[in-house]
Order: structure tokens, then sequence, then C-alpha cells
């Protein structure tokens, strides 16, 4: 199966958790796109209603012409499932997301949701985190001075471009991708990131998912963390 294939087989496994009545939280990124495809199918044919909460702009117009209902995140008061994509994930279950730069809505939804599923191809199982580099999202203002900051550091920044510009998020930040290799303190570089003044969110999502679905060639395989 090719990369598609098995991002489309993951998205149809996903979709399976959601129930009537359900507020649901929507990701972002290519392998979320077949799963909203895949509810937006369910909502069609079976009646589905549910209410979705987006990650970013690009999910929100996707599945508002489906004709899945999206609400603000401050107009719920909870959300109960969470479905996103990664771009790693340990044998610990920790994650790398933000490879489309929504990773600062995407914690804020995950955050808030009960239960908590990534849909990942089998490529994206790695022994442990890194190799991928890591996003991080910066309020423009001073940001030079995070990125000189990460240098020093020895943390290999680059500026996530958009063509000729700086890549701006929904929440108009900068992101910069740091890259270390394979991490071995997760949890040491989140503290250190998190107290960098000017930093807004960062993509190591630690401790923050419940099952993970892998796309593999035989089928997909439910992974419970
Ligand atoms: C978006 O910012 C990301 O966190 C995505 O969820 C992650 O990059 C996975 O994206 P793909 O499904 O496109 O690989």
């Amino acid at each position: 199966m090719d990369q598609n294939e098995l991002k489309a087989q993951v998205s149809k496994e996903a979709v399976k958790y959601i129930q009537d009545g359900m507020i649901v939280g929507l990701g972002t990124g290519s392998t979320v796109r077949y799963m909203v495809d895949a509810l937006g199918e369910r909502v069609k044919n079976e009646g589905l209603k549910i209410i979705g909460v987006t990650t970013s702009n690009r999910t929100t117009k996707q599945a508002e012409s489906l004709g899945i209902t999206i609400k603000d995140i401050d107009d719920v008061d909870h959300i109960d499932l969470c479905i996103d994509g990664a771009d790693e994930v340990d044998d610990d279950f920790n994650g790398i997301k933000g490879g489309g730069g929504a990773l600062l809505w995407e914690k804020i939804v995950n955050n808030a949701s009960t239960k908590k599923i990534w849909i990942v191809d089998q490529s994206k199982l790695v022994p442990r985190i890194g190799d991928f580099g890591v996003p991080v999202e910066v309020i423009p203002f001073g940001s030079q001075h995070v990125f000189n900051t990460f240098e020093k550091k020895g943390y290999k920044p680059v500026w996530r471009m958009d063509g000729d510009h700086k890549y701006r998020t929904d929440e108009n930040n900068f992101i910069i991708d740091i890259h270390l290799g394979q991490i071995d303190d997760p949890h040491a570089l989140a503290e250190d990131l998190i107290h960098t003044v000017g930093v807004v969110e960062h993509g190591l999502f630690l401790n923050r998912v419940d099952d993970v679905i892998v796309g593999r060639d035989n089928g997909p395989e439910v992974l419970h963390a």
C-alpha cells in the first residue's frame, strides 16, 4: 500500500470512534484531511450529528464544505474526542507535531479533549523522536533573538519559510524548526523551550495521546498508551 492508501485506511478506522452527539476535535495535516473526508461521508450518509472543533483554518474550511458543524473552542465546554496526525511517535508515545504548522491550536485542542487519538502511517513510528526536527512557534517581535539563542545552544534553528517569506501560523506567528537529531530527554527540552521568552508553544507532545492508530500493509493496528 502506498502512503496515501495507509492514510485513508487509518482515517476510516478512526472515524468509527465518533458517536452521535460527540464534540470532536479535528486535527490538521494530510492524514487528517482523509479523516475529515471520511467523517463528512458519515455525516452525509448516516445523518451523524456531531460538532467539530478545529485546529486550523484549513480544517475549518474543509469540514464546513462537507456539511460538518464547526464551533469555536471557546463556545464548547469540553471536547469528547480529538483525532489528529503526528510527524513522529516513539515507543513511549512521545510525539512531534507541527510539520503542518498548526501545533499551537493542536495542543490547545488536545489539552481540552477527554480522549486523544493520533492517526499515522507506519513510517511515523520511531524508536526515539527528534530526527524530524521540533517546530517551535514564536511571536514575531524579537524572534531573531530567540533564533540566535537557539543557535548558541546548538539547536540548529531554521526559519520555516513560505516561498520568499517567513511562514505565518493561523495566529500570525513564525515557526523556527530546531534540529537536534534523536532527543535523549524530550521533557527537559520541552521545559527549556517553553521557558524561552518569545516562544508561544513547541511541537513536543509528551503524555498527550491515548491511542495511536497505525496504518500498516496488513490493516490498521491500534496501540494503547
Ligand atoms: C500539523 O501542524 C501537524 O501537527 C500534523 O498533524 C502532522 O504534521 C502530521 O501531518 P501529516 O498527516 O500531513 O503527516
